[in-house]
């Protein structure tokens, strides 16, 4: 059996004061602000996971050869702590970013962080800075788990250590404006993820590459980028760094459906969240290949009735506007849809612990 390291914990006196901590609470934006406390956790090759601990937040001392800055060795999460009605700090889901976490590093040929590691790590940060989580309605904290890559070589091959480390930051809404219906611009020029590429991981590169044409959107008036697939440019893939959602019909019958994972998409936890509510509520629910021209006849003729974007961060944001460089059209009246606000309603009662959880979502540290 496995054996893990015991946590060191080293507390300090709150970096901020209550007041400066009431203010930021009070206006948290997203991840402009880190908690008091992290948790680091050091791999090596001979010693495997070590060295685990709860310390103040503070700068790292990197060695300037270190092959995650090199050669981009690089993976992250992202899950959320809400407060509950009862005053105590629940996670949402962290068992499944512990699993995804694993999948990315195995993409990257990075160690697995063991799941009992990752979620010990989640508790305990949490449970220290739980001043920090939120009361405001559809606030939360924030957790950011990071892992890279720090021998000192220029060799190209993994490197044979490894730093892991959980922030947290509290977080308003991921969209300054809240649920206003986003717009979006068509990557004609740009590729996310290609078969075979790192599109699966949540890897940091795949992130960079996407910030380019992220310009290219702002350029032409839009929010965010809407990724096609490598090799047809035809297939709707992803929605900057969201998973996409189409409804189609209206009323208790209207149908969902959002793109298969096909390898080039991340796997969203919030997308596998909706799946099961659109099911719970009876809605048909469907994974498969949807194209462009479907997206833009279908908005134009009605068929297509609301669509939207998911993500732990944004949680359910509708899109109201979709653009190319040729053809502009609008979902129904470009309003946020009554299925797209029934399952934000939804999953945030869930989240928040105002609905009951019988799928085992919330997990009380
Ligand atoms: C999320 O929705 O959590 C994301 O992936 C966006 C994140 C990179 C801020």
């Amino acid at each position: 059996p496995l054996t893990l390291p015991q946590f060191t914990i080293k507390p300090h006196p709150h970096l901020r004061s209550d007041s400066e901590r009431q203010q930021i609470l009070a206006a948290p934006g997203f991840g402009r602000y880190m908690t008091d406390h992290m948790v680091t956790i050091r791999w090596t090759g001979e010693a495997g996971w070590h060295d685990a601990a709860l310390g103040p937040y503070a700068p790292l001392t990197i060695d300037p050869a270190a092959t995650g800055l090199h050669y981009g060795q690089s993976i992250f999460e992202g899950l959320k702590a809400y407060r509950q009605p009862d005053g105590t700090v629940a996670l949402f889901r962290p068992e499944a970013n512990a699993r995804r976490f694993q999948a990315s590093a195995r993409r990257m040929a990075m160690p697995e962080l063991p799941v009992e590691l990752f979620m010990k790590a989640c508790e305990l940060l949490v449970s220290q800075d739980r001043c920090w989580v939120p009361d405001a309605a559809e606030h939360s904290l924030y957790l950011r788990p990071l892992m890279f890559a720090t021998e000192s070589t220029l060799s190209v091959r993994p490197s044979t250590e490894y730093l892991f480390l959980l922030m947290a930051s509290p977080a308003g809404s991921y969209f300054p404006d809240g649920i206003r219906p986003l717009s979006v611009w068509i990557a004609e020029d740009y590729v996310r993820a290609a078969p075979g590429g790192t599109g699966a991981a949540k890897f940091a590169g795949n992130y960079a590459a996407a910030f380019l044409a992220q310009n290219d959107a702002a350029e032409h008036g839009c929010d965010q980028v809407v990724w096609l697939d490598a090799i047809e440019r035809r297939w709707i893939e992803e929605v900057g760094a969201m998973n996409l959602f189409f409804v189609r019909g209206h009323g208790p019958a209207a149908e969902i459906t959002t793109p298969a994972l096909t390898g080039s998409l991340l796997p969203g936890i919030t997308r596998d969240c909706i799946l099961t509510l659109a099911r719970d509520l009876g809605h048909p629910v469907s994974e498969s290949r949807i194209g462009l021209e479907e997206w833009r006849t279908g908005a134009a003729d009605g068929s297509i009735t609301e669509v939207f974007a998911c993500g732990t961060a944004a949680v359910i944001t509708p899109v109201g506007r979709a653009r190319t460089r040729t053809t502009a059209w609008q979902m129904a009246d470009g309003r946020p849809g009554p299925l797209t606000l029934r399952l934000r309603e939804e999953l945030v009662a869930v989240q928040t612990g105002c609905a009951p959880d019988p799928h085992g979502w919330v997990h009380h540290p």
